[in-house]
């Protein structure tokens, strides 16, 4: 694994924009995997400020989200599609029909997750896959536990997991759905080249079991050792308990 440390997370999110506008304009029709949450939002704010300012052209770039509530979809509050339209495709000239998401709300969720791995091989594979982790160690919504999915799945999200996403629903926990649907622990390794961010101490812990602890699947984020092309940003506090 490649680590890097930043001051700050604006120092890390503006150095990654750069590197993935830069990646945009050597291949016009890459195929980006997205993550949501607190992590990514000083991201996202600075492509949109970039792409603003006319320097990066969005019209061949493919996405795929990670994940996705069960029973959200497009237009729900506290839905990954809302969070991304708010953060990021509403101000880039993406065309909608590159933007992969999960559906929620799909009567059939089986069904729409092997949709999406067909819909992620028939769009060549991710060329950069951005995540963030969980305190708990996950990526995605890959859990830790006895074992691990490898493709899109269903999956129960942690108690800790569900408090950490109150804030999307008004801080009212009852609301976090229990659910979400999540790309799985393969989909994420088969990117070509992972850039995992991290940010805040409380982050820390699961940044040192990642890189320096066992290969488990009590830390899901441990099995990017496996990956040959994987970058850890972090900013101080996230980096503070590596050797
Ligand atoms: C979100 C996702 C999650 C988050 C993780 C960290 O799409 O897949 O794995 O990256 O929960 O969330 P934040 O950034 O809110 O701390």
């Amino acid at each position: 694994m490649n680590i890097e440390r930043f001051d700050n997370e604006d120092v890390l999110a503006s150095t990654l924009a750069t590197r993935l506008i830069e990646a945009l304009s050597l291949k016009p029709r890459i195929v980006l995997g997205l993550p949501t949450g607190r992590t990514p939002v000083a991201l996202y704010r600075e492509i949109r400020s970039r792409s603003q300012r006319g320097h990066v052209d969005w019209s061949q770039v493919r996405t795929f989200n990670l994940d996705e509530f069960v029973g959200l979809g497009a237009g729900d509050e506290g839905s990954y599609c809302s969070y991304m339209q708010a953060e990021l495709f509403s101000h880039v000239r993406i065309e909608a029909i590159n933007i992969g998401m999960l559906d929620g709300r799909a009567a059939n969720l089986a069904a729409e997750c092997a949709r999406y791995e067909r819909a992620i091989e028939d769009a060549g594979g991710i060329d950069i896959q951005l995540l963030g982790i969980g305190a708990n160690g996950h990526i995605g919504f890959n859990e830790p536990g006895e074992a691990l999915e490898a493709e899109t799945h269903v999956a129960v999200l942690c108690a800790e997991t569900r408090a950490a996403n109150a804030g999307l629903f008004g801080g009212d926990l009852s609301r976090v759905p229990t659910h979400a649907l999540s790309m799985g622990m393969a989909t994420i390794l088969h990117a070509r080249e992972i850039v995992l961010m991290a940010t805040g101490a409380e982050k820390s812990a699961a940044v040192a079991e990642m890189i320096d602890g066992p290969i488990t699947t009590r830390v899901p984020a441990s099995f990017l050792q496996v990956h040959s092309r994987v970058t850890v940003m972090l900013d101080r506090g996230a980096g503070a308990r590596l050797a």
